[in-house]
């Protein structure tokens, strides 16, 4: 089943949902976006699905952040797009059935705060984490309100004020990651532990997650999308971004 640039297929108890655009390396286009939303609720409207696992098509990418083609420098789009991107990122933490990230490459800016936003994260060896955004001028909006708890104040410090990419290995030392597979391993990894998570009792399983992410979802969402539009309106986003588009390094004010 295809929704929009999402990929969706439902094998034993375990959906696969498989961002799809891998010519731009799965970024977060309006298509992806929408599929994703689409395809989350789709998994946890099923009775039969009870985990869901999260990967990007092609070789290279599983998701390299927001559609920096799509941005555009005017309140109201900006106001919009922060709103629907963070609801996107934050899916992963607000659906009830465990949901794990297998990063198959990229997991940069949005694509990194997916694979946070889910339960594990079972990483190719070929798989890079970062947030990148400052070298756009901007800041990952779900990260900052979420990076400190996982890897401590310091390192979510450096990893969004420097923007550089850490390996799949530096990741598990950090805790983000549960295991670094052979890449060929990489979904026949994340359907085992899939596999043993269905094999538990349910509810207890659905606790858990709950429990555990208890205070997540609420006012940092919030506060988030309040404060991200004026980042965006600052001149040097704009240069940011604008660089990246034209593949020249950014001036900054
Ligand atoms: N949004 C839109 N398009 C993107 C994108 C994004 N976030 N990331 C990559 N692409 C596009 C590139 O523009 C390029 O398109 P083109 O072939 O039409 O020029 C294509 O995907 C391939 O990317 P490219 O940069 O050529 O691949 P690479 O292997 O040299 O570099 C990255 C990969 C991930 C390091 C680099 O693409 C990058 O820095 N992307 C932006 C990541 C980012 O800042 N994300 C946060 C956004 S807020």
């Amino acid at each position: 089943m295809r929704f929009d640039s999402v990929e969706y297929e439902v094998i034993d108890n375990t959906a696969l949902v498989t961002l799809d655009e891998p010519e731009k390396l799965n970024a977060l286009s309006p298509g992806i976006r929408s599929g994703f939303i689409t395809a989350l609720q789709q998994a946890e409207d099923d009775p039969n699905v009870r985990v869901i696992v999260i990967t990007g098509a092609g070789d290279k990418s599983f998701c390299a952040g927001a559609d920096i083609s799509g941005f555009e420098f005017n309140t109201t789009f900006v106001k919009s797009f922060i709103d629907k991107v963070l609801d996107v990122l934050a899916m992963p933490e607000q659906v009830t059935k465990p949901v794990i990230a297998a990063v198959n490459g990229y997991a940069f800016g949005g694509g990194f705060e997916i694979s946070i936003a889910s339960d594990f994260i079972i990483a190719s060896e070929k798989a890079k984490f970062g947030v990148p955004e400052i070298k756009l001028g901007l800041l990952p909006g779900f990260a900052i309100v979420r990076l400190a708890e996982l890897v401590g104040r310091q390192m979510a410090k450096y990893l969004s004020m420097l923007g550089e990419p850490i390996s799949a290995q530096e990741a598990k030392e950090l805790g983000l990651v549960l295991k670094v597979v052979p890449h060929d391993q990489l979904l026949k990894q994340a359907f085992d532990l899939a596999d043993k998570l269905s094999s538990k009792p349910q509810m207890a399983i659905r606790y858990a997650k709950s429990v555990y992410n208890r205070e997540l979802g609420g006012a940092d969402i919030t506060y988030a999308k309040d404060v991200m539009p004026f980042l965006f309106l600052d001149d040097d986003a704009q240069e940011g971004v604008n660089a990246f588009r034209e593949k020249r390094p950014p001036r900054f004010k």
